[in-house]
């Protein structure tokens, strides 16, 4: 069976694998692609260099499409743009910036554009840019989020109503359930991210993947709004931002106590005081660390089991 995303990308499974700094190089990529999703490598913490090495091996790995994400403030993005048009990656997602920009020069060149919204304006502002298809990600998501906390419950109702192209819900998500919960909202299919930090592929570091698993409701905070929002764990670092923000801090200071190089510090290299370490709420429903075809295996099995359950209602008016 097919559906509009399905169809869009060529894939078995309407299950995107988010695009992430430092946790989604080729290897993650390719093994939720070879699993019938779309892995997506993040190119927000590649050097130019570093994502064409990776798209090659990712192009080794697979034969089943794979996409790139590239925030869209990443310095040298046209860099970035012309390795993907050279190197025929098939479907770009963009972030973090104004859809209107690359849009049409991508789809010129025969790439599918996907770009990641948290708003019902937004989302309007991406299809009006003529993409194929959104990411609705809301307020639970990890990484760099909207401001307007918007849940993604309320998110995906909202987006139904309101664009006619396909739709990927994002935030919150992690399970069988989870999916069939954003289908029947209206979304067309889903993107995790923090489900797959924890895979075996993913290239975060084993304390990061080790600290997910043990998180509890609550151990996540959408903090730096003055800056880019951002969700992350409450770690040590978090509470020096907390203890700046209750003494006044300015955005000025904000971004000297963030320094340069602290998601790499913290989700690559480990560090798990000092570091920023983005992460979902949904955390707290990840307790494993699996390779990426048993957690998609998982995923879909959870999904059938609910359908199943959807025949014998929970409530009979
Ligand atoms: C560690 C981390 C890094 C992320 N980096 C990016 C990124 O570079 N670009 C992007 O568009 N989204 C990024 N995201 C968002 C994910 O692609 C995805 O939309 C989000 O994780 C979905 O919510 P979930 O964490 O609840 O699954 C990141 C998320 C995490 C957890």
């Amino acid at each position: 069976m097919s559906n509009r995303i399905t169809a869009l990308f060529n894939i078995k499974y309407p299950i995107i694998q988010g695009g992430m700094i430092w946790c989604s190089g080729w290897k993650l990529a390719a093994a939720v692609s070879n699993a019938g999703g779309l892995g997506v490598i993040g190119a927000g913490s590649m050097y130019p260099a570093v994502l064409e090495e990776h798209i090659l091996k990712c192009k080794e790995n697979t034969k089943h499409p794979f996409a790139v994400n590239l925030p869209m403030l990443y310095p040298a993005i046209e860099e970035h743009i012309a390795t993907i048009i050279r190197l025929k990656v098939p479907i770009v997602f963009t972030s973090a910036g104004n859809p209107k920009i690359w849009t049409k020069h991508l789809k010129d060149h025969g790439i599918k554009v996907v770009h990641v919204v948290s708003s019902v304006k937004f989302a309007l502002k991406a299809q009006e840019a003529g993409v194929d298809a959104i990411v609705a990600e809301g307020f639970e998501a990890g990484g760099h989020n909207g401001r307007d906390e918007t849940t993604t419950l309320c998110l995906i109702p909202n987006i139904a109503k309101s664009i006619q192209v396909p739709f990927i819900a994002a935030g919150g998500i992690a399970s069988g359930r989870g999916l069939l919960a954003a289908l029947n909202l209206g979304a067309d299919g889903v993107q995790m991210g923090s489900r797959f930090i924890t895979s075996i592929e993913s290239s975060a570091h084993i304390n990061f993947k080790n600290k997910i698993t043990s998180l509890n409701e609550g151990d996540t905070i959408l903090t730096l709004k003055e800056l880019t929002p951002v969700r992350l764990i409450k770690n040590e670092f978090f509470n020096h931002l907390d203890s700046a923000y209750q003494k006044g801090a300015s955005e000025e200071d904000l971004q000297k106590l963030l320094g340069r190089g602290r998601a790499k510090k913290g989700m690559f290299e480990g560090d798990l005081v000092e570091g920023e370490l983005e992460v979902g709420q949904i955390s707290s429903l990840i307790d494993s660390i699996l390779p990426v075809n048993e957690i998609i295996k998982e995923i879909i099995e959870e999904y059938h089991q609910a359908i199943n359950e959807q025949n014998t209602p929970k409530y009979q008016f």
